[in-house]
């Protein structure tokens, strides 16, 4: 590594120990093992790729602030966050997550949009709306999933998010998903799926498949906003979504 890399790799460090955050691993479905850092093996979790340094990842014991519920998690991030560069590129604010706190099956998008940006809460938009249809289709109403976003602020003109952004809000994602702990992810479209997975795989063959991941399943699929693009592809959406309906049926695979 060049002392560039090693300083930057030494500061993002810093900025998660200040947070609270020691130890880390460079497997993102990495959970630690009980009695490693978080008592009773609490699941804790998150890897983040350092920003411009993608080939460095690394994922952090959570072992300082400890959000017993999302509601603390919440609270701690703030609905006017500043940790990165989106809080002075027009967001409006936070869009934290929404739905059951227990919830079996969770929903990841990739960041807000601007419905959701104003509305604070995601996939309320257009594509939230075929979200909801998705989630009705296997018998489930929207109140009984979970629903977050690998990001939390809208990104400027609906661009993807860029790596620093990811490195700084990931963790929160990921620390939702440790305390909701879905027995069911389902990674909607592109972004989320390979992010979360860390992987370039095409979306195409990603989905369908179940990938482990920090305890739960994880299925990905098309995204409702390529959906309402490509409408011949909610046939293969729907297979998917059988998938996690059996999934969730403990008819597992
Ligand atoms: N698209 C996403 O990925 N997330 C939202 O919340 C809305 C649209
Ligand atoms: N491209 C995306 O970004 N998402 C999809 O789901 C499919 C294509």
């Amino acid at each position: 590594m060049s002392d560039d890399a090693r300083t930057q790799l030494r500061a993002h460090l810093q900025f998660y120990a200040d947070l609270g955050i020691t130890g880390f691993s460079r497997e993102a479905a990495w959970t630690a093992p009980p009695g490693v850092g978080a008592p009773s093996g609490e699941p804790a979790l998150p890897t983040i790729p350092v920003p411009d340094h993608p080939h460095v990842a690394v994922a952090l014991q959570v072992d300082g602030p400890r959000f017993g519920s999302l509601d603390e998690l919440r609270t701690h991030i703030g609905p006017q966050c500043t940790r990165c560069k989106l809080c002075t590129l027009g967001r409006t604010q936070v869009v934290f997550g929404v739905g059951n706190p227990s919830a079996d099956l969770m929903f990841v998008g990739e960041a807000p949009g601007s419905d959701e940006d104003v509305q604070g809460i995601p996939f309320v938009g257009r594509a939230g709306q075929l979200l909801t249809k998705i989630i009705e289709a296997i018998e489930m109403r929207r109140e009984d999933v979970y629903i977050a976003n690998v990001i939390k602020c809208r990104p400027p003109g609906n661009r993807n998010p860029e790596p620093d952004e990811v490195a700084t809000c990931e963790p929160f994602l990921f620390r939702q998903i440790d305390l909701v702990k879905p027995r069911v992810i389902v990674a909607l479209g592109k972004f989320a799926a390979q992010s979360l997975l860390r992987t370039d795989t095409p979306i195409t063959k990603l989905r369908g498949q179940v990938h482990p991941f920090r305890g739960a399943q994880l299925v990905p699929t098309f995204h409702p906003a390529y959906l309402l693009r490509s409408p011949d592809k909610k046939r293969e959406t729907w297979e998917d979504m059988k998938l996690v309906r059996s999934l969730l049926r403990g008819e597992g695979r």
